[in-house]
């Protein structure tokens, strides 16, 4: 709940200010003594010809505050809010234990469709952190639009198709390896791929030879088509293995490749309105209007390209979606291109092009890292998850020795699994999306940093509380001693609570996952706090104990809940 929110729009109905202006105005003042919030009187005294202490009088006795958390008082030319902490405890602590893990989950996006692209990697091209990169980002904002209530589908935009499919059918027809193919078809492929690039400089019969074969696939030529389908089939295992790790999911795979035969309808269209031109054989649409260099849609031999089958992709997925949004999760790089096809779009007179967004992200950096790049000069996600989850493997190893714990072989490598994997997506989705990201394997595995592991951690040793109190038989509180929490450190930690779902709705309206990772590390700081000062379960005051167990409770749904809208999973011990 937006308490000075709340606030802002109780004083509008009740002084004809603005809401906005009213909240840009409230303060939080220095003193807990002094309330919550304070709404300084100074700005009426001149239409209410009256002295702001005054004013400050007459308001507070007047408010109606009623079904709110808050009571008012003034002081001088201040109105203090005060969050009645009892209330407040009763009815956010209660909400999360009725709702569990419904808890955060709304109807805002009721009836609303939505679609998410992302991942979208290159076929028979190794699976990078850039694609890791727009893979978990868009899998969070799946997850969080679903919570809610909108009706999501999960796109994956392969590239699939292309002049480089051209190069790949002649290098594997002049030098591939089926054995090699089979045993590892990334890499056999990249193989080829680099092998014609070099081939190419001195030989230009290939490129020659390139093109021929990508028209002949562009026209359905039977053995051309064989190929490039065993090249996609064979390159979607590998992606599909990686996707079950990171437990992402697609509803289709529609490539650019699906879009080819659509492509004269969007050729058609454009001439009927007058935006197709010539220009150096190729056919364009100029943009100079919007301050854009022109959209190639066609290539002078007449194949396609990038640009047009994203136009396709676009139309298509509005006839058979009727999206109210449509948002594509790809590198910043790409913002000129996008731009640009949302542009044709809009001179084409398709005015679902307002809704088209491309939701852009950074670069990926390594600070204290090497890997053995494998493939080209880029660092793989399998590797970086193996190395992630190897280092956390050990990380538990050592502490489990320290304290004495004998923990089977099977257990730790779940957690470590568990753990490293969410390391590393946690790095991905833990700020704004548009700044770089730097992994340091100091900071990520960091048990008591901004990290994956500090919030599971949180949560396996709250849940082992709550498991040992239902050993020894104590029940959690049914709601009525609730309101008994009411000390700082409580008082802290649910306000925390009472925020989580405003960070989701929050997060889905900017398309920034991480505005819940700050909720849920500020709740699991919030519960520490609490928990290192407060006794729990040697609490002597029985519904005190109950009460704080409850609370205990609501904070694994909220870290829990938050984890799985990033995409990570918690364990239930470590
Ligand atoms: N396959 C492209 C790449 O790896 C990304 C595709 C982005 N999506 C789109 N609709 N253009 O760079």
């Amino acid at each position: 709940m937006d308490y000075k929110q709340q606030i802002a729009d109780i004083l509008a109905a009740n002084t004809g200010l603005e809401s906005e202006k009213i909240y840009s105005l409230i303060e939080i003042p220095p003193q807990l003594e002094m309330g919550d919030y304070a709404f300084p009187c100074f700005i009426l005294a001149k239409t209410l010809h009256k002295a702001p202490p005054m004013i400050a009088a007459e308001i507070s006795s007047s408010l109606d505050l009623g079904g709110t958390v808050l009571t008012v008082k003034n002081a001088g030319p201040y109105i203090n809010f005060y969050i009645d902490r009892s209330a407040l405890a009763s009815g956010v602590v209660g909400e999360i234990i009725r709702s569990g893990s419904g808890f955060g989950s709304s109807s805002e996006g009721c009836g609303k469709t939505v679609i998410v692209e992302y991942s979208s990697p290159n076929i028979a091209k190794p699976f990078h952190v850039g694609h890791a990169f727009t893979t978990i980002l868009g899998n969070s904002l799946a997850r969080i639009y679903k919570k809610l209530g909108y009706n999501v589908i999960r796109m994956n935009h392969l590239g699939d198709y292309g002049t480089q499919f051209g190069k790949l059918i002649t290098a594997y027809r002049l030098w591939g390896d089926e054995e090699a193919l089979n045993e590892d078809p990334i890499k056999e492929l990249l193989r080829i791929y680099v092998k014609f690039h070099q081939e190419e400089k001195e030989n230009p019969e290939l490129t020659t030879s390139a093109r021929e074969n990508f028209r002949k696939l562009e026209e359905g030529s039977p053995d051309e088509v064989a190929l490039w389908q065993k090249f996609r089939d064979m390159s979607l295992v590998v992606f599909k293995k990686l996707y079950d790790r990171i437990g992402v999911d697609f509803d289709n795979y529609n490539g650019e490749s699906f879009y080819s035969d659509k492509i004269p309808e969007i050729v058609d269209i454009l001439n009927e309105k007058g935006l197709l031109v010539e220009s150096e054989g190729a056919k364009v649409v100029m943009l100079e209007d919007e301050g854009l260099p022109p959209c190639i849609i066609l290539k002078s031999d007449n194949t396609t390209i990038y640009a047009s089958r994203d136009l396709a992709s676009a139309l298509y997925r509005y006839r058979t979606y009727h999206f109210d949004k449509n948002i594509y999760v790809v590198g910043n790089t790409q913002a000129l291109h996008f731009k640009q096809v949302f542009a044709v779009l809009k001179k084409a007179g398709f005015d679902f092009a307002d809704n088209c967004e491309h939701v852009a992200f950074g670069l990926v950096k390594f600070k204290d890292m090497k890997f053995s790049t494998r493939e080209g000069n880029v660092v793989l996600l399998e590797d970086l998850l193996n190395e992630s989850v190897n280092k956390t493997r050990e990380i538990i190893e050592n502490n489990a020795k320290e304290r004495g714990q004998d923990m089977p072989e099977e257990e730790i490598n779940d957690i470590a699994e568990k753990l490293g994997v969410g390391a590393v997506i946690y790095t991905f989705v833990k700020s704004g999306r548009e700044r770089d990201i730097v992994f340091s394997w100091d900071e990520m595995l960091d048990f008591n940093g901004d990290t994956a592991p500090y919030l599971i951690y949180t949560y396996a040793r709250t849940r082992s509380i709550l498991r040992k109190a239902e050993s020894m038989g104590i029940n959690k509180d049914d709601g009525d001693c609730l309101e008994l929490l009411t000390g700082d450190d409580e008082y802290a930690l649910i306000r925390a609570l009472s925020e989580f779902g405003n960070s989701i709705s929050k997060a889905a309206s900017s398309n920034e996952p991480f505005m819940i990772a700050r909720q849920i590390a500020e709740i699991a700081r919030a519960h520490n706090r609490f928990y290192n000062n407060s006794s729990i379960l040697n609490c002597d005051n029985d519904d005190l104990r109950k009460a704080r167990l409850a609370l205990c409770e609501a904070v694994c749904t909220a870290i829990r809940e938050g984890l799985d809208l990033l995409g990570i999973n918690t364990v239930e011990r470590m």
